[in-house]
């Protein structure tokens, strides 16, 4: 990849960086996607495209199921040899990346498949740049402050097929990686991340129990909301935004009351990827930064750890984005788009708790285990490891800010 093509995807570093001209922009979405249920059927015919011999990626509970039984007959069938990993947890470690392209380079393989979750597919976005490049794949995550490794080969083919809706990784350049040792959660930042193929098949979000269903939404909803008002939307990604957060603020409720339903599977499958659009060409803003750092220090889920600070940083935002944030009302109740702008902007707090009660997110950063004097050490990590979220919001953020918006998360 030339380094030109490379830099596209260097997101603003500092909270001085000026909002992006939203009339200059460029896109990337390099993944093939096959979308709808049954797309998974697919999986062999596309893996024989691209290799013989795959190393496979697993959430630990497909373990030995019904589903990982057919997939691995079907890849066999279509002469693909699989090797499965299933050393898989929330928030992937480095180490454990490290170990498994290790393994993978040992094996031979040409072809990387992750069958799972945000972590298992962030995962194997690492291994597949492990086994090509060496060396420790945390040494490519993005850190203000120190030295990093910018990836010299593509990482081997990789097919996603993730098996909920929410992070949009099967689509965006990015690995979350975790290094408890370190107390550290680092992102890859590269266009070396992108999938090959993403396989999104709604039928496997099916049976997914309600508080999974409710933090992984909230997360597909943040994808979008933060890009929204933040300092680089643009008229493409606005159109996947505003369509990504329809889809939540219509569906969500219903995919978390009823995890059979396949409608409502199918329209937060799509919010999610078209979230993930949003998030892989403009990035997101402080929820992020502040939940990534919670989930370093404190191993919480993702998309809770970032949903706890939504609402704060709302009403902090309210001064600067009015307009955007009354859409956004707007978009949740229909009866805010008569009303003027300020008025509609200032229900946006109340009307996004509403929601989040609906689906049974309540907690705050003190629920969630962050203790008053992890406080500076959580801001610490978000300007650190995440200072180009935090430069993506539109209303400039500072030390003293991000604290009171912490406190008022609590
Ligand atoms: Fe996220």
């Amino acid at each position: 990849m030339p380094e030109a093509a490379s830099a596209a995807f260097s997101f603003p570093s500092n909270h001085e960086t000026p909002m992006q001209d939203p009339l200059s922009y460029q896109v990337a979405l390099p993944t093939r996607l096959r979308f709808g249920p049954g797309a998974s059927d697919t999986l062999a015919q596309e893996a024989a495209l691209l290799g013989g011999n795959a190393f496979v990626l697993l959430d630990p509970f497909l373990k030995s199921s019904a589903l990982e039984g057919a997939l691995v007959a079907s890849l066999s069938a279509a002469g693909v040899r699989t090797n499965l990993w299933h050393e898989i947890v929330p928030n992937p470690r480095a180490a454990t990346c490290n170990s498994a392209a290790a393994k993978a380079r040992d094996l031979g393989v040409d072809l990387v498949i992750a069958i799972g979750g945000g972590s298992t597919i962030d995962a194997a976005k690492a291994v597949s740049l492990g086994i090509t490049n060496g060396g420790d794949v945390w040494d490519f995550t993005s850190r203000r402050n120190a030295q990093v490794r910018v990836p010299e080969k593509r990482g081997l083919p990789l097919i996603a097929v993730p098996t909920n809706a929410g992070t949009g990784a099967e689509i965006t350049p990015f690995a979350v990686l975790s290094s408890p040792e370190r107390k550290l959660k680092a992102t890859i930042i590269h266009p070396f991340c992108y999938p090959d193929v993403a396989l999104v098949d709604p039928n496997l979000h099916l049976t997914k129990p309600r508080r999974l269903t409710a933090s992984t939404g909230i997360d597909t909803f943040l994808h979008a909301f933060e890009g929204f008002i933040g300092t680089r939307p643009n008229g493409w990604t606005d159109v996947f935004s505003i369509r990504a957060m329809e889809l939540v603020a219509a569906h969500l409720p219903t995919a978390c009351d009823n995890p059979d339903d396949l409608s409502a599977r199918v329209s937060m499958a799509e919010a999610c990827y078209m979230a993930g659009i949003t998030l892989g060409n403009i990035g997101v803003g402080i929820p992020h930064a502040l939940g990534q750092a919670m989930g370093a220090l404190k191993d919480t889920p993702h998309g809770e750890s970032c949903a706890a600070c939504l609402v704060p940083t709302v009403r902090w935002t309210l001064p600067v984005a009015e307009e955007r944030l009354a859409r956004v009302s707007a978009i949740f109740d229909p009866s805010c788009a008569g009303r003027p702008v300020a008025d509609a902007s200032q229900m946006l707090p109340s009307i996004l708790e509403t929601f989040m009660n609906s689906i049974g997110l309540t907690g705050g950063f003190e629920q969630l285990g962050l203790s008053r004097d992890e406080i500076e050490p959580l801001i610490d990590i978000a300007t650190t490891n995440y200072g180009q979220d935090v430069g993506c919001s539109r209303r400039a953020a500072g030390h003293e800010d991000l604290r009171q918006i912490v406190l008022n998360s609590l």
